[in-house]
């Protein structure tokens, strides 16, 4: 998804903005380009990867400017070109502009300005910005007010950042797009993220929809639509440049497999009290009456909602699951006792922040279950409650799911009377099981036996369901190679006829239960078929003598059985796409955060 840097400070400015677009690359971009300003405003923009960029950067002209922007872009209006990538500029090439999100009456307003002659020269829906600021400078206004007229005929979303000759300022404003401010020491940043100016500051202003930011090397004002003075809080952000770095892995998927301990702890800290014997979520302590819940959520996060979902119903809470861009409030039963829960790793989804906005709307009571302090969800939602698995760099969501898994379980604990603290007590031990998974896992070995396969199919039931669907959808987004996650029990109603000799099948079983032996029927009925199985199992249900291969995990209670299951299909997953050389932080046509819907 498109990505954005800006700075105005004492140093060159071209170096801050490549630091930053090199931090912004995870989000997945197809171009990339910069605007410098002085007298004049330099572009340099350019399809492809940063190196492309970077090829046109010897100019001796963009040494010295202490202003400008920067972007990654995401094609959404017109494929990867060179002209395509912002910054865009008016035909004078006065005003520079950089765009995350989708103006959605741009084609109005592009109407508008070509019947006033006015020439574009790329597909974007962007470059009517540019354009549409120069117009008002020509009706004599100010860069400030040009600025604030342009974005008042914008509808859609959007963060934009624009720079103009002859002022070392940079005007920016957002409205359901992400857009940060970094406070530094001589300067300030805007970005979409905060990692992309992490090396340089860790302290951050949050700029919420309707404000207008102008940012100069000593000042930074934000107004509200009136144009009156908002005093903004300064927040520090507790992540370090350190935590965004790759630490000596070859990915940071791999760095961030391995931090999941880490990360568990971090979201467990304080909230399972020991001595009162109790699970505190403070956060939620104002959470009201909850008589049903419904969750909405994509990807990964799907799959967590899945599993918090169904914990919720196994322990009396009425509660069901919507993809996000599925749910439409006025389909559906809401009122004050329903609890809308949204989750998402980032907090700028669209598809889920539209879901909840309409839940709002709706009388509902809403809550965010998120990684991202200041996202645009925690601002939508009545209560947030944060997984805290720190910065997640890799497009292929891993410590964020397992997070997700943790703080679903608490809040299913939280709204539950059948599920008690001392059931919730044992996921103390998830950090430590997960991490002998980590120092144990065959992974890599049986990834060599199984790669080449035709497809690669996921069973699971109850808890183990969503983790099957999340080790198929982790296994197809960075592999490139067909997978599919189904419910054990749905094999033989149709997927059975996927089933050969080269498609190898996953099957989660843990415990000894009812479910277990069923799902057990289920590994007979591939293995009929010759199906190589890939048992992920604590050997508890006898199920190893049916596999060709095993992934063993530690003995277990239910709640924690899941999360440690789920390591073990990440690894594999991780080691098919490595030994196959594929671009394992960046898959192809992903995107970290999908600011559109
Ligand atoms: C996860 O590996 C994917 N990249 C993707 O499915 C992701 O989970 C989805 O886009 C939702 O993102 P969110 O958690 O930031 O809302």
């Amino acid at each position: 998804m498109c990505g954005i840097i800006g700075y105005v400070g004492e140093t060159d400015a071209i170096d801050v903005l490549l630091d930053g677009l090199s931090e912004l690359e995870y989000r997945g971009y197809d171009s990339a380009g910069v605007a410098l300003t002085t007298e004049t405003v330099h572009v340099r923009k350019s399809e492809g990867k940063l190196e492309a960029l970077k090829a046109q950067l010897s100019d001796a002209k963009l040494r010295g400017p202490t202003t400008g922007i920067g972007h990654t872009r995401w094609s959404t209006h017109g494929p990867p070109s060179d002209a395509n990538a912002h910054p865009h500029t008016d035909e004078a090439g006065r005003v520079a502009v950089v765009h995350n999100g989708i103006i959605e009456n741009y084609q109005s307003l592009r109407d508008e300005l070509t019947s006033a002659d006015v020439a574009f020269e790329s597909d974007t829906d962007t470059e009517v910005i540019p354009h549409l600021i120069a117009s008002f400078l020509e009706a004599g206004d100010d860069p400030e007010t040009a600025f604030r007229r342009t974005i008042g005929r914008l509808e859609g979303s959007y963060a934009i950042a624009a720079v103009f000759e002859g002022r070392d300022e940079i005007y920016a404003a957002r409205h359901e797009s992400p857009l940060v401010l970094g406070v530094g020491d001589g300067g300030y940043y805007l970005a979409s993220d905060v990692p992309a100016f992490l090396e340089y500051t860790d302290r951050a202003v949050y700029v919420e929809d309707g404000e207008l930011v102008r940012l100069e090397n000593d000042e930074l004002v934000v107004t509200d639509e009136s144009g009156t003075v908002v005093e903004k809080s300064v927040e520090t952000v507790d992540w370090d440049a350190e935590d965004t770095g790759k630490s000596g892995y070859d990915h940071y998927m791999l760095k961030e497999i391995y931090e999941q301990p880490t990360a568990l702890r971090q979201c467990l800290r304080g909230r399972v009290d020991e001595l009162a014997g109790e699970i505190t979520l403070e956060e939620l302590e104002d959470i009201g009456d909850v008589s049903r819940v419904q969750f909405v959520a994509c990807g990964t996060s799907y799959h967590a909602a899945l599993y918090g979902a169904e914990l919720c119903r196994s322990h009396g809470v009425h509660a069901s699951t919507q993809i996000a861009s599925e749910f439409a409030a006025d389909r559906m039963p809401l009122d004050a006792e329903t609890l809308v829960v949204g989750v998402t790793q980032s907090g700028e989804t669209a598809d889920t922040l539209r879901a909840l906005r309409e839940a709002a709307s709706a009388g509902a009571n809403t809550l965010v279950v998120t990684n991202t302090v200041g996202s645009s969800a925690t601002r939508v939602c009545d209560h947030v409650l944060y997984i805290r698995a720190g910065p997640e760099i890799g497009v292929a969501a891993t410590k964020t799911f397992a997070s997700q898994q943790i703080a679903l379980t608490l809040l299913a604990g939280k709204l539950s009377d059948g599920l008690s603290y001392d059931d919730i007590e044992s996921l103390r031990d998830v950090p430590d099981l997960v991490q002998t998974v980590l120092d144990t896992s065959k992974a890599r070995e049986i990834a060599e036996e199984i790669l080449g396969s035709d497809a690669y199919l996921f069973i699971g039931r109850g808890l183990a369901y969503p983790v099957a669907l999340e080790g198929a959808l982790k296994f197809k987004e960075i592999t490139y190679e067909h997978a599919e996650g189904f419910a054990a029990g749905e094999l033989k109603h149709g997927p059975l006829a996927l089933v050969t000799d080269r498609t190898p099948v996953f099957a989660v079983v843990t415990g000894n239960d009812e479910l277990a032996q069923k799902t057990i029927s289920n590994i007979k009925e591939v293995e009929a078929r010759d199906a190589p199985v890939v048992l992920v199992t604590d050997g508890q249900s006898g199920a190893d003598r049916y596999a060709d291969y095993v992934l063993e995990i530690p003995v277990a209670d239910e709640l924690s059985a899941a999360v440690v299951a789920n390591v073990q299909l990440q690894l594999i997953s991780y080691w098919v796409a490595n030994l196959m050389g594929r671009s394992i932080d960046k898959p192809r046509n992903l995107a970290k955060s999908v600011t559109v819907e």
